[in-house]
């Protein structure tokens, strides 16, 4: 695939792509290597919603992310692997070697009995076995659903159960930092109440000797044992499904973000190419967890759809000391780096001291995604880390969107601190006030929609159409709905400003106020809660809850702690509140609705100036919430 290599060539293919999406696509998607092409590009109604692309077209995305490489690049290494502990040694994993081990895996899936469509849960460290797991669902036509290993076990069990997978693959534990942690005793809570579940294969990565069930748990070191590396690709329909990645929402339950084949593969290595302007030889490290969007995208499939050496890092930034990113970048020659606003306020918290050492001039582009980036941050992440001549990308994009989608070309499109600029080709974004209207020309605000199908768009929310198209498709007929407020300037340049709905975006990490706020109601002295984000100087957002208990004695640092007790069991640690205030009423409307508005203004410090309370069933309990603070 060619890659843009100028502005003028920028705004000429965005030209073409708005004009005749049709054709632009078809044209992008030639490249790669297709058992049939496709009867039609697009055919599409908001409405329904119904979005097919390259419908008719037959293929197998692991065979376009591996056979497709082996003539010309059989020994670079595609998967170069750094583990938690620097004195282990890291690991290069040629594309042969890969088309190998995942050829390999996919017969052992097969010899379980997993066929075309069946869902399979990873619950997985960040080790090679990971990206070889899911690159075999691929390639026999298994739906993958990775689940953060952060996440609890009813997590895993709820999402597990959601989709009814029948097998899940899963590590005796893992390396964070200078902690090992099991995860095999929370897989075994969380399969107590998983009944699709067939079988679980466990990786042995920390040699923890868990306990395993019989017949259900199966070593994975076991299973490969003498089984033959040749396994030809399940073909597959280009809107078959590839993969169900959760992820929070304003109300009830995490919901199945379902991506289709084609349409996610073309978009996948477009965008990164273009995005990060990648070369031939340069080494692309995302520091994402494959259990998110970003670490499917630009992890696994971007990279290795282009044929790239990604590396993958097990680790945390601050082990064994806080320059751990930069001396992997020096290690290994890193030429592309992208992380997470958080990740670089946390650094940068941490001193120069840490950064010194390294020289970090193998570097051309970094990049960042997940969350608005402040100012500073990004002065300090162009200076102390880019050198002044590394462009900084920051990224734009969503679970649903499967691809970046507002994002600068590294070098090619003029940068602005804190803005993710310009659309990709392909990407018709607009502002809407309100009322859903669509507010025309620059140097304004409003909620951010997109008018027009992209390649890589969420099809469905699993199991549940109709919410899909309530959550997306209804606040704004005719468009689809991001969830995010976003100011287009003066030039035309878009600056996303943040959430607009019941999501905190927590390090990155979307969590939905709903789910924090049913995991403290689970308490048995908790009458009611409610749940609002406030500014966090490392992690973005904060979590603040409200909350209002029965205990005669009055709430106490007892009951706290037991709350996040409740909140790590239902979620994660990921969900740990910084703050959690008793108090004894929530600012509600007559109606009954809890007024957040206000809520997030007393998170974050505001005491008085609390705008309109007059439709407040009690306006003194604003007051009262305050002064409890004292
Ligand atoms: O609010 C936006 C924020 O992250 C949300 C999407 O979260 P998730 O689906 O978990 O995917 C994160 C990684 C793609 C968005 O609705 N967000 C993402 N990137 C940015 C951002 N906010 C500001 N600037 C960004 N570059």
């Amino acid at each position: 695939m060619q890659k843009i290599n100028s502005f003028e060539e920028f705004q000429s293919e965005y030209k073409k792509s708005v004009e005749n999406p049709e054709k632009f696509w078809a044209e992008k998607a030639k490249s790669f290597l297709w058992k049939r092409l496709w009867d039609k590009v697009l055919d599409w109604d908001f409405e329904e919603p119904k979005v097919k692309w390259f419908e008719g077209a037959k293929l197998n995305i692991s065979e376009n992310c591996l056979d497709r490489h082996l003539e010309s690049l059989a020994d670079k290494t595609a998967i170069l692997w750094e583990p938690n502990h620097p004195s282990e040694e890291a690991k290069h994993i040629s594309y042969s070697e890969l088309h190998t081990r995942v050829s390999r895996f996919s017969n052992v899936l097969k010899s379980l009995g997993v066929v075309k469509g069946d869902r399979i849960a990873l619950y997985m460290p960040m080790v090679p076995e990971l990206t070889i797991a899911v690159l075999a669902c691929a390639r026999i036509g298994a739906i993958h659903s990775v689940v953060f290993a952060g996440f609890s076990a009813k997590a895993l069990a709820d999402r597990i159960n959601d989709s009814s997978c029948k097998l899940l693959i899963t590590a005796d534990g893992s390396y964070r930092g200078a902690k090992t942690l099991d995860l095999k005793p929370i897989v075994d809570i969380a399969l107590e109440s998983c009944p699709s579940i067939e079988h679980a294969i466990v990786l042995e990565r920390i040699s923890s000797k868990p306990t395993m069930k019989a017949h259900r748990d199966l070593w994975w070191h076991e299973l490969i044992e003498g089984v033959s590396s040749v396994c030809e690709a399940t073909i597959m329909d280009a809107e078959d499904e590839l993969f169900i990645l959760y992820t929070s929402g304003s109300t009830g339950k995490p919901k199945g973000v379902v991506h289709s084949t084609a349409g996610y593969m073309v978009y996948a290595e477009y965008s990164f190419r273009n995005v990060f302007q990648y070369e031939g030889n340069d080494v692309f490290w995302c520091t994402a967890d494959i259990g998110w969007i970003t670490g499917h995208s630009y992890v696994i499939y971007g990279p290795l759809l282009a044929g790239a050496t990604t590396l993958m890092f097990e680790g945390i930034p601050t082990f064994p000391d806080a320059g751990r990113f930069w001396e992997v970048i020096d290690k290994h020659q890193v030429n592309i780096f992208y992380t997470a606003p958080t990740a670089i306020r946390a650094l940068e918290a941490c001193g120069l001291d840490f950064v010194k050492p390294y020289k970090l001039d193998s570097l051309k582009v970094l990049g960042t995604v997940g969350e608005p980036i402040n100012e500073e941050a990004w002065q300090w992440y162009h200076k102390h880390i880019g050198k002044e001549k590394c462009p900084i990308v920051d990224t734009w994009w969503q679970t649903e969107t499967g691809g970046m989608m507002i994002a600068p070309l590294a070098g090619i499109t003029q940068l602005k601190p804190m803005y993710a600029t310009l659309p990709l080709p392909g990407i018709q974004p607009c502002l809407v006030d309100a009322e859903g209207k669509e507010i025309i020309g620059n140097g304004v605000e409003g909620n951010l929609c997109i008018k027009y199908p992209w390649p890589s768009m969420i099809r469905t929310i699993y199991g549940d159409h109709k919410r899909c198209n309530e959550v997306y498709f209804s606040t704004n007929p005719g468009k689809y709905f991001t969830g995010d407020g976003c100011k287009r300037d003066e030039d035309g340049f878009y600056r996303i400003t943040g959430r607009v709905d019941d999501v905190i975006n927590v390090s990155g990490h979307r969590i939905g106020t709903a789910e924090v706020e049913d995991a403290i109601n689970t308490h048995r002295l908790v009458v009611e809660s409610a749940v609002v984000g406030f500014p966090h100087p490392i992690k973005g957002q904060g979590i603040y809850a409200f909350v209002i208990t029965s205990d005669l004695n009055g709430p106490s640092e007892l009951i706290k702690s037991e709350i996040i007790v409740e909140i790590c069991g239902h979620i994660g640690a990921i969900a740990k509140p910084e703050q959690i205030q008793f108090v004894n009423g929530l600012p509600k409307t007559r109606s009954g609705k809890i007024m957040r508005r206000i809520l997030r203004k007393i998170a974050s410090g505001e005491k008085e100036n609390f705008g309109d309370t007059t439709t407040l069933l009690d306006p003194e309990v604003v007051q009262q919430i305050v002064k409890s603070l004292n």
